[in-house]
């Protein structure tokens, strides 16, 4: 696979003003991308479900100018937002060579979530992945393409440059990002649908997650990606991120959700190992996330319930479990996890579809 086939290679179009929109979802990593090297390429290889609640609407309304270079406003719920800015201009910088059409417009990128915008949720997949959806409609038109499967495939390359993660918001149910020998069509450069056979039991996964701190982190995801340069278990931990999904793979076939417990919390805790022995250090988790970890193990000891957590880089835990314990697990949340919660508040997502476009 080559960046090429991403170059437009015919004259656009001109076209007047109007809009596109799409929504696009949040995902969690059960391997998890920590590391990169230069242009948004990962380390290793990860593997995540697309969420369906947690979501981005972005509307792009465009219109044609005759000045060069980029132009855009960005707004949140209505209201001008200047702190989005910076990451856009680089995400446009970044996929200009890929997307040469966006000099010729105005952009009006106007943008909602459906998770409150302080919950310490990470925006960045849902929202760069819903605005890479937008630049490839505008692109369909300003080329004429109809070809969707490529372009869908070109949303998801877009998206990567933006924010690494927001590469699998953009398929539903399981992708995979990043090449891996035992994944075919699996690709550092865009997330792909797991092609293999995948039990029922994971076609509709539960996530709960449970809003333990929703501050501001004080170390931001890119910050941690550069510590994994020089960091003394790099090697191990890349490695054992294609050993996790090498055997992922006949647990997705065969439904053996102990086996994916075992291995979604070792990624969990392995990932926050990392950020405790990088240089600097630093620890993510609170008190309570620790508290809801344990909760969860006393809860699965004593029930027999396959529930188990994954964290993000953050405090906060998704609660992931079969459709089928929805009610015991919902039971356990709300008596006694949500305590943890800031103001008790948390949200209740599953496996979902993967991007779309939406009239306007
Ligand atoms: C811990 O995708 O937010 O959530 O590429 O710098 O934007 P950038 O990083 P980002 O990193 C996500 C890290 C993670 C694990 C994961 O989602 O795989």
């Amino acid at each position: 696979m080559h960046v090429e086939e991403f170059i437009p290679n015919t004259s656009p179009k001109k076209i007047g003003s109007g809009s596109v929109g799409c929504i696009s979802p949040s995902n969690i990593a059960l391997v998890k991308y920590w590391g990169k090297k230069p242009h948004q390429i990962p380390a290793n290889p990860s593997i995540s479900f697309t969420l369906n609640n947690c979501n981005t609407k972005t509307i792009l309304r465009y219109s044609p100018k005759s000045t060069e270079g980029f132009s855009f406003e960005v707004y949140l719920d209505g209201k001008k937002e200047e702190d989005f800015r910076p990451k856009i201009e680089q995400f446009f910088e970044r996929i200009i060579v890929y997307a040469p059409f966006l000099n010729s417009f105005h952009f009006d990128i106007e943008t909602t979530n459906t998770f409150p915008h302080s919950s310490g949720i990470a925006s960045s997949a849902s929202g760069m992945s819903a605005l890479a959806m937008c630049i490839v409609a505008l692109e369909q038109l300003v080329y004429e393409i109809s070809n969707e499967v490529l372009m869908k495939r070109k949303a998801s390359f877009l998206a990567r440059l933006g924010s690494g993660s927001a590469c699998r918001s953009i398929e539903g149910g399981l992708v995979v990002w990043g090449a891996h020998s035992a994944i075919l069509g699996s690709s550092d450069l865009e997330g792909i649908a797991f092609p293999y056979e995948v039990h029922q039991v994971f076609k509709d996964y539960q996530d709960a997650i449970l809003l333990v701190d929703k501050g501001e982190k004080q170390v931001s995801s890119s910050v941690g990606h550069n510590l994994m340069h020089n960091h003394p278990f790099a090697t191990e931990r890349f490695q054992q991120a294609h050993d996790h999904i090498d055997a992922l793979i006949p647990i997705l076939k065969s439904g053996d959700v102990n086996a994916f417990i075992s291995i979604v919390e070792r990624e969990a805790l392995t990932l926050h190992a990392m950020m405790m022995c990088s240089d600097p250090y630093f620890i993510l988790m609170k008190p309570n996330t620790l508290e809801i970890i344990n909760a969860i193990w006393n809860f699965r000891t004593r029930t027999q319930i396959p529930v188990c957590f994954t964290l993000d880089a953050g405090a906060n835990v998704h609660v992931l479990y079969p459709k089928q314990h929805a009610s015991q697990v919902g039971q356990l949340i709300q008596a006694k996890l949500s305590h943890y919660c800031q103001n008790g508040q948390y949200i209740l997502d599953h496996v979902g579809k993967g991007s779309e476009h939406i009239k306007i």
